[in-house]
């Protein structure tokens, strides 16, 4: 039990209050695999360093395999005196095999101990979420492909704007979340330093080999500093923040997915797999995953103020205050990765609706600014008088009750009589957004050379 892995000094045993603030193994269970990797990676270091026998190492690997296949089996006995994962497996160890279980500890330390397996979590977590990142991008650049040249309509203030494409849409999407994962590959490339052999902040008199340990648990190189080793969870933090930042991003697209699926709006009808029904109103279609993936990035945002607070002030090297780091990271990425996959899965089921984004597209005169740039190109009148010359030719039309392209060629002509019937060309929504050639425009040619240039990019 706890007494023997450090109650030596200590009479009476801790009361039952503190042994439940103190214990952690409810949540840092999870970190089994990651534990016991670490701990098979010392006692190899150790042998080949002549600082335990390979008679040990060997007892230690085969008695650490067991545990792990107890874990596995569920025949772990998990009980808050043991406090973590860390005593849990050392502990089950040394009623395994005795004696060597007790010199695995020897140049280690819980603290070097428990950055190691949870920079190790963490990695695997950031190369889950990468994949998972992966799948929605495809998902997305291949929904934008076919709805290169759908138009709907563009908004600013969420008010009509002018005329853009789905897929163009889509790929503002794919945009960010491709800066999202980069982001995570940068946070992975950053993170990927070994703490092991720090011990409990100073080093050891022991002739270790961090390099060694390093290398065997994949990590890139030891971390210089032994302090910061055991005192630094900026890792976390940072993945933490990119998740908040990413699940921004998916928050507004499925809000996005919310409001297009109003019948108001009715781009949009939501597929059975991700819709819910009303327990009192028949008729009701909810968009319960989309408004759930809405929500989450309060729990990702949650998680990395929370701790940042955690961290804030924290004097070096550990203190017990940074066991809280853990439960929030693996929500956050529990979160995260749900959100993924409900949004990979919404966005896979797309089916727009593209007569009513259509109709859409070209209500509130949403092709005005192609009046004025045809005053400008075909007049070669001045930005800004064009502006107020197709703003007049708005407030007609809105008098009328009718779209600009209804408007009759005489109601424009009194506003300026060198206006001809050419201007029709670009009045229809169509005509609006393949003119939009730009680079990064909207023009359906430039939606698929985009498409092309991200598919190029996820390969
Ligand atoms: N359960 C602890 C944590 O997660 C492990 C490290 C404990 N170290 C210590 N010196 N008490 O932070």
């Amino acid at each position: 039990d706890a007494q023997s892995m450090w109650g030596g000094r200590f009479g009476a045993g801790p009361s039952a209050i503190m042994q439940e603030i103190n214990s952690s193994i409810g949540v840092d269970k999870r970190l089994y695999r990651e534990d016991i990797a670490g701990s098979k990676a010392h006692a190899s270091m150790l042998a080949a360093n002549g600082i335990l026998t390979e008679a040990d190492r060997d007892a230690i690997h085969k008695g650490l395999d067991q545990v792990q296949a107890e874990i596995e089996a569920g025949r772990m006995v998990w009980d808050d005196v043991l406090e973590d994962i860390h005593m849990h497996v050392e502990s089950r160890l040394r009623q395994l095999i005795g004696d060597a279980g007790a010199r695995l500890h020897t140049a280690r330390s819980r603290n070097d101990q428990v950055a190691t397996d949870f920079r190790l979590w963490t990695r695997a977590a950031l190369d889950r979420m990468d994949a998972g990142l992966k799948a929605l991008l495809t998902a997305l650049v291949t929904q934008a492909d076919k709805y290169a040249d759908a138009v709907m309509p563009g908004f600013t203030h969420l008010q009509t704007a002018q005329p853009v494409t789905l897929g163009h849409h889509l790929m503002a999407y794919a945009e960010m979340l491709g800066r999202d994962r980069a982001r995570l590959a940068d946070c992975r490339a950053r993170m990927n330093e070994s703490p092991l052999g720090a011990a409990a902040l100073a080093g050891t008199s022991f002739p270790i080999d961090r390099h060694m340990t390093a290398a065997s648990l994949g990590f890139d190189r030891p971390m210089a500093n032994s302090l910061d080793a055991v005192s630094a969870r900026d890792f976390a933090l940072e993945m933490l923040a990119d998740l908040a930042i990413a699940g921004v991003h998916l928050s507004r697209l499925a809000d996005e997915i919310v409001l297009w699926a109003t019948a108001p709006f009715g781009f949009l009808k939501l597929s059975d797999a991700f819709s819910t029904g009303s327990s009192i109103m028949p008729q009701k279609r909810n968009p319960d995953a989309a408004e759930l993936v809405r929500a989450k990035v309060g729990r990702m945002a949650g998680a990395f103020t929370g701790l940042l607070i955690v961290m804030k002030g924290l004097p070096l090297a550990y203190s017990k205050d940074m066991q809280e780091d853990k439960e929030r990271v693996f929500k956050a990425v529990d979160d995260f990765e749900l959100s993924l996959a409900a949004m990979t899965g919404m966005i896979d089921d797309l089916k727009p609706n593209l007569a009513a984004m259509k109709a859409a597209a070209g209500g509130g005169f949403s092709t005005a600014t192609d009046i004025a740039d045809w005053c400008v190109r075909v007049l070669n009148m001045p930005f800004r008088d064009a502006h107020h010359v197709t703003g007049t030719i708005v407030k007609i039309a809105e008098e009328k009750g009718i779209t600009l392209d209804q408007l009759p060629l005489a109601d424009m002509q009194k506003v300026d009589p060198r206006i001809d019937a050419s201007i029709f060309d670009v009045l229809s929504v169509d005509a609006s957004v393949s003119s939009r050639m730009s680079f990064g425009g909207t023009s359906p040619a430039r939606v698929r050379e985009a498409v092309a240039a991200f598919r190029e990019k996820l390969q």
